[in-house]
């Protein structure tokens, strides 16, 4: 299934919404991930992830809506050289290998515009397809943390998937 990665625009504040507002997704994000996703959080979204040049945070674009988001936060201090880089996509297109595409072009769109040497991202114990795209997409699981994530009333196991910058 065709998609692009772009930066957000004001005129996805509705479909962002759309298919934001899914406790199925946010059950897999972190708590600044709203639920219920509603108009005012979509807009303060979109001004937060279109204030950067470049912008580190991107649009998953599927049949010309807003369908997804993909980002990457470089870090700080001595984590300075590391990127942390997050997703979702709308539940009508999972499983058709949107993300693991994404998180490919997103990696080398990191790489290329920031001096980073690996990007992670850290997948809920329990988020299998997660998993799956971040292997398909060249990461290494490093490091399984049990019971870290405290989410939705309940703990949950913290995996570490990195890629790193070839030299
Ligand atoms: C996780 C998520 C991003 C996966 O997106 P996707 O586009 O459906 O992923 P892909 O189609 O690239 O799938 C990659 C692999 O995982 C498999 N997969 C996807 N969802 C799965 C699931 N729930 N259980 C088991 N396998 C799954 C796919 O079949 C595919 O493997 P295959 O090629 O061998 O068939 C999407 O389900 C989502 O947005 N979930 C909610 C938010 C979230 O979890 N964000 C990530 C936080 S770390």
């Amino acid at each position: 299934m065709d998609f692009k990665l772009r930066p957000w625009t004001p005129a996805d504040l509705d479909s962002l919404v759309k298919y934001g507002n899914n406790p199925n997704i946010a059950q897999n994000m972190a708590d600044v991930f709203p639920h219920p996703y509603t108009q005012e959080k979509g807009m303060a979204f979109i001004q937060m992830a279109s204030s950067a040049t470049p912008p580190n945070i991107l649009c998953i674009e599927v049949d010309g809506e807003a369908a997804g988001g993909i980002g990457l936060h470089p870090q700080g201090d001595i984590y300075r050289k590391n990127a942390e880089m997050g997703y979702w996509l709308a539940e009508p297109y999972w499983g058709k290998g949107i993300i693991t595409k994404a998180i490919v072009q997103m990696v080398a769109y990191g790489f290329e515009h920031w001096d980073i040497s690996r990007i992670f991202a850290r997948p809920f114990g329990r988020n299998i397809g997660s998993q799956k795209a971040l292997e398909k997409a060249g990461f290494t699981l490093e490091a399984r943390l049990e019971k870290t994530f405290y989410k939705n009333g309940a703990y949950e196991d913290e995996l570490i998937y990195a890629v790193r910058k070839k030299a």
